[in-house]
């Protein structure tokens, strides 16, 4: 863990000489991809992988095919699909349920996203910063009125983003230790019953509150949806359930794992974290290089429907395709000296928030509560440091989204 890591990846090479390499893997360094990947990151823009179930599929591993591929509908994102790509054996048990937006196809997806995209422009991510800056300095308040020391997940990198995503969808932030925990065993398990069980429990529980909504509806992206939609126009109960399930999970559970793995990250790297301090401006540019470095959602799903011709090889019809986005994101052709961190280079093409339609629908506000989350917190705490060893502190395993399972830090 040094300011500017490096990992040898070398030149491109033939990729077909390379044997499959099992995907996903574990980080040993929270902010690097598994070592076990440096044949893939040799092999762009194609590589073959092996997933848990002994099933072959491709990975992609080079920006521009990425980028490509992710705006090909002959790609689905359709995981109750016969022959859908799972990499982990916990997630099997739901692909017979159709996950709102990210499991839709066009056209349905279109209009799906069309129902919620103005509660994610970039305006309305702009409205929200006083209210996100509230929530920030409210946790550190009390953070700070208990410390010297706190575990940072728990006491602000989990809280900033749930309270951010309640109060925008309507959601009680009383009920948060419900479901965060749903969260966590939606996606991490451990055992393959957790993420069904934990989906069924988060749906009756978000139908319980959209009932409730509709009878009398409040503040809040659900209520507006109760209010503008009702059944005879098109949206039922089960489709706002599971509009609000996708919502209120991916709408905190990743943020918080960006703030945790980012403090991370820069408290282990001094001299960057001292740039930053120096000039508050690179803050923006930062973020986007974190999220390019950190690729916290590593393994994006796909399945062909046709065959496509990539670069003199042929995905057929009917093959599972993954995007390794923390591969994708250090391709050298586009980012020089990929492992370093570098808060002057344009990253912002990474595709750590994905690319095409199904790009991540939170990205303004995520890069609101993290410019806001990190330049509080490292203004606030100037002494914030590390209360453990660098390599003692758990982070999560690679078939789940990437972040910290704890941060002990002091200050
Ligand atoms: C730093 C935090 C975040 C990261 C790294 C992240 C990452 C991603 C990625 C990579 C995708 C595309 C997945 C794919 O193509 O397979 C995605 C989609 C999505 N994200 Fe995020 N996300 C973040 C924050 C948020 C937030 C705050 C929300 C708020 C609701 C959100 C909601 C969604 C939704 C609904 C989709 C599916 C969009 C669609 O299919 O049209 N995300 N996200």
């Amino acid at each position: 863990m040094t300011d500017t890591p490096t990992t040898d990846a070398g030149p491109a090479t033939d990729q077909r000489a390379a044997s499959p390499v099992a995907f996903p893997q574990d980080r040993t360094c929270p902010y690097h991809p598994p070592a076990a990947y440096d044949p893939l990151r040799a092999a762009r823009p194609l590589a073959r992988i092996t997933l848990f179930d002994g099933r072959p599929a491709w990975l992609v591993t080079g920006h521009a095919a990425a980028r490509r591929l992710l705006a090909d509908q002959r790609l689905s994102t359709d995981r109750t699909r016969d022959g859908f790509p799972v990499t982990a054996a916990r997630l099997a048990g739901v692909r017979g349920r159709k996950t709102a937006l990210l499991g839709v196809d066009d056209p349905e997806h279109r209009t799906q996203r069309k129902m919620v995209l103005p509660e994610f422009t970039l305006r309305r991510a702009a409205a929200l910063r006083p209210h996100i800056q509230r929530i920030v300095d409210e946790r550190l308040d009390a953070m700070v009125a208990r410390g010297p020391s706190a575990d940072l997940v728990t006491a602000f990198a989990l809280p900033v983003p749930s309270m951010v995503i309640c109060a925008l969808l309507g959601v009680p932030y009383a009920d948060h230790e419900f479901f965060e925990e749903q969260s966590r065993r939606l996606l991490r398990g451990p055992l393959p019953a957790d993420t069904l069980d934990a989906r069924d429990r988060l749906e009756a529980y978000l139908g319980e509150l959209v009932d409730r909504k509709r009878e009398a509806p409040g503040e809040g992206l659900l209520d507006d949806l109760v209010r503008r939609q009702p059944d005879e126009e098109g949206i039922d109960r089960a489709q706002l359930v599971a509009f609000a399930v996708i919502l209120l999970v991916a709408g905190h559970e990743t943020t918080a794992n960006m703030i945790s793995l980012g403090t991370y990250t820069l408290l282990t790297n001094p001299r960057r974290l001292a740039e930053l301090r120096a000039d508050p401006a690179l803050l923006p540019g930062a973020v986007e290089e974190l999220m390019r470095v950190l690729s916290i959602a590593d393994g994006l799903l796909r399945m062909a429907t046709e065959d496509i011709e990539v670069d003199g090889q042929t995905i057929r019809a009917g093959d599972g395709v993954v995007f390794s986005t923390s591969v994708i994101n250090r391709d050298e052709s586009v980012y020089p000296d990929p492992d370093a961190l570098d808060w002057h280079r344009p990253a912002r093409h990474h595709v750590a928030f994905g690319f095409g339609i199904h790009q991540c629908l939170g990205q303004n506000l995520a890069r609101a509560e993290l410019e806001i989350a990190l330049r509080t917190l490292f203004d606030r705490l100037p002494t914030l440091r590390l209360a453990a060893p660098a390599d003692e502190i758990p982070f999560k395993p690679g078939d789940t989204i990437q972040g910290m399972l704890e941060l002990p830090v002091t200050w």
